[in-house]
């Protein structure tokens, strides 16, 4: 199964490989996307990824959250853009921009010293306590969204992925942990997804009807039970779920964890197969109640974990971040039979300021 031919949002990919958003620390100081990345990239799609999604790309200088991240604010980044997806198009790959504010988790910077929330919610891992959103500030927010899928198919991307999960400003909103407003944005679950929803429907009016919108979304922020903090987990992510799908979102990758809960996203040591695929779970309980298809993503470390949860119902594509750093051409590898398990250890040192790369022996 893991072989055959998909089709998730009217785009017909290779294989159920999916190489899941991640941060390369490669743009220029301006968010500007470099040929690094397309390197990257076109390595991946050589060796038959089915659907590449970039690093997390920045929707508004203020929604910034790292050194060297790339953004997709401006008009002149379309271009650069463009030489990176035509260098993955030669090859039979797709390819879709994950595009993101940092909310909570955006990184201060002379100009925006304070990041922007839902609410003032300190987060303990950082110590900041971030201004609370006016009703313009979400407005505003909507529309460099839309502004940024706009760009991303004039660049040539098969789609976008809206960034919904690991506490940056969309998962702020969708939690209830962080968000804590009682006006039309807070409260319910449907207030809280409701930004998203109107951050898909400005698209629709600003890019054409069929452009694929795809959501990461946290199934969980990863608090445990001593840390006594009640955010987002099952069953309102399944909800959330839901509405995503009654409004038009084509595919969801199910994630989890925000900073403030700690090592939830890259979990480290996945050494057993027990410790695979740890939100599992999750997508089983999504996936039972949309009839969209289901990336999953983390910890999936092995052929016999990738059939399974094609095979049983848990995901219909699966997603993998660190493996595809380490290997880049994994695929092939699993194809051939040269190999039926990663070679990743989940050390975790590739979260490398310097660009990413596998610092493991
Ligand atoms: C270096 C690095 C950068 C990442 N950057 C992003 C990102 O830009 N957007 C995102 O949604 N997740 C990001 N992630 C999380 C991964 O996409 C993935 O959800 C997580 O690592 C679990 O998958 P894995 O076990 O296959 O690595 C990053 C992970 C790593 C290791
Ligand atoms: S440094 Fe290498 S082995 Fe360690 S988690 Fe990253 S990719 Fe895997």
């Amino acid at each position: 199964m893991i072989f055959e031919p998909i089709t998730v949002c009217d785009l017909n990919i290779r294989n159920r490989f999916v190489r899941s958003a991640t941060h390369e620390w490669l743009a220029d100081e301006n968010g500007c996307p470099t040929s690094k990345i397309g390197d990257i990239y076109e390595e991946l799609a050589k060796n038959e990824v089915g659907l590449i999604i970039t690093g997390y790309s920045y929707v508004n200088p203020r929604g910034r959250s790292s050194d060297n991240q790339q953004g997709i604010y401006d008009d002149s980044f379309i271009e650069p853009y463009q030489d990176i997806t035509s260098r993955v198009h030669k090859y039979k790959s797709k390819i879709v921009i994950q595009i993101v504010h940092g909310g909570r988790q955006a990184k201060p910077s002379t100009k925006y010293p304070i990041p922007i929330a839902p609410s003032a919610v300190t987060d303990s891992s950082s110590g900041i306590t971030p201004i609370e959103m006016t009703e313009s500030d979400i407005l505003e927010t909507i529309e460099d969204f839309a502004n940024a899928a706009r760009r991303a198919k004039e660049a040539g991307f098969d789609g976008v992925q809206l960034h919904c999960a690991h506490g940056f400003l969309l998962s702020n909103f969708i939690s209830p942990y962080t968000n804590q407003r009682n006006d039309r944005w807070g409260g319910s679950v449907e207030k809280r997804t409701q930004i998203v929803v109107e951050i898909i429907k400005r698209i629709r009016k600003m890019v054409d009807e069929d452009f694929p919108i795809m959501v990461k979304l946290n199934a969980t922020d990863g608090f445990d039970d001593k840390s006594k903090k009640i955010g987002l987990d099952a069953p309102e992510c399944i909800d959330i779920a839901k509405i995503l799908e009654q409004n038009g979102i084509c595919a969801i990758e199910v994630s989890g964890g925000i900073s403030e809960a700690g090592e939830v996203m890259s979990r480290p040591g996945i050494d057993n197969p027990e410790k695979e695929a740890y939100f599992k779970q999750y997508s089983k309980a999504i996936k039972e109640a949309v009839n969209i298809p289901i990336i999953l993503v983390g910890g999936v470390r092995s052929r016999t974990m990738m059939e399974s949860l094609i095979n049983d119902g848990y995901a219909d594509m699966v997603s993998m971040s660190r493996p595809f750093i380490r290997e880049p051409d994994l695929v092939m590898k699993l194809k051939s039979g040269e190999s039926e398990q990663v070679s990743c250890v989940s050390c975790n040192r590739c979260f490398d300021l310097n660009g990413v790369k596998c610092n493991y022996p």
